[in-house]
């Protein structure tokens, strides 16, 4: 993040990058391919889960109307996303269940996006909330990215004290295990790739 920005716009720019994700995945022509890209999409969804029911889910029940119910929604769409990303996880993408399995990901995590989150919470969050608290939340949420696993962890406490304390001990065991498959140097071209990718998706000026 080049300069701080509101929780909003954080929140928005990570989904951009999961759905190209899945676009990235969906259109792979190789094995390989679509490992890499799997492979990405799986830290990057598991950073975002994580620093969301870390940084902002938490503020929802004191802030919105409806705060309560939602809370507890959001933390059950996120549930049902790490168990099937465990899930395939542990499958490889040649498996003739791994397509099936991800595509009901993809549906799953996408509606979660657009419908819950963009189309209801955000909004409400964005009119509830100072400018100051947007912006202090998105500087918490980039920092706490540091901190979060790159795994999906489904058995995992997600609320409270002991959340957090679960997600700081998950990351450095999740980094090693990063480190052990190679993923660091995979991911960095895998990270060009995606920018090359939104380059030509996104509107020119
Ligand atoms: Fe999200």
């Amino acid at each position: 993040m080049s300069q701080q920005e509101g929780i909003v716009a954080c929140i928005t720019r990570d989904h951009r990058k999961a759905e190209t994700l899945f676009d990235l995945v969906s259109a792979a022509t190789t094995n390989d391919e679509k490992k890499k890209y799997f492979a990405l999409l799986i830290k990057e969804l598991s950073i975002h889960t994580a620093v969301e029911e870390r940084i902002v889910y938490p503020v929802i029940p004191s802030v919105l109307p409806d705060g309560h119910q939602m809370y507890e929604k959001l933390l059950a769409d996120h549930q049902s996303q790490k168990e099937v990303l465990a899930e395939l996880e542990s499958l490889d993408v040649t498996d003739p269940k791994f397509n099936t399995r991800f595509n009901f990901l993809k549906e799953n995590v996408l509606t979660h996006v657009r419908e819950t989150e963009e189309k209801d919470i955000l909004p409400k969050l964005e009119a509830a909330l100072t400018l100051k608290s947007k912006m202090d939340m998105g500087a918490n949420y980039e920092r706490a990215k540091y901190t979060a696993p790159t795994h999906p962890h489904p058995s995992a406490p997600n609320k409270g004290f002991f959340g957090s304390v679960a997600q700081v001990l998950s990351a450095p065991i999740d980094s090693l295990r990063d480190a052990a498959k190679g993923l660091h140097s995979k991911e960095a071209q895998a990270r060009e790739d995606v920018v090359k990718a939104k380059a030509q998706t996104e509107p020119k000026a």
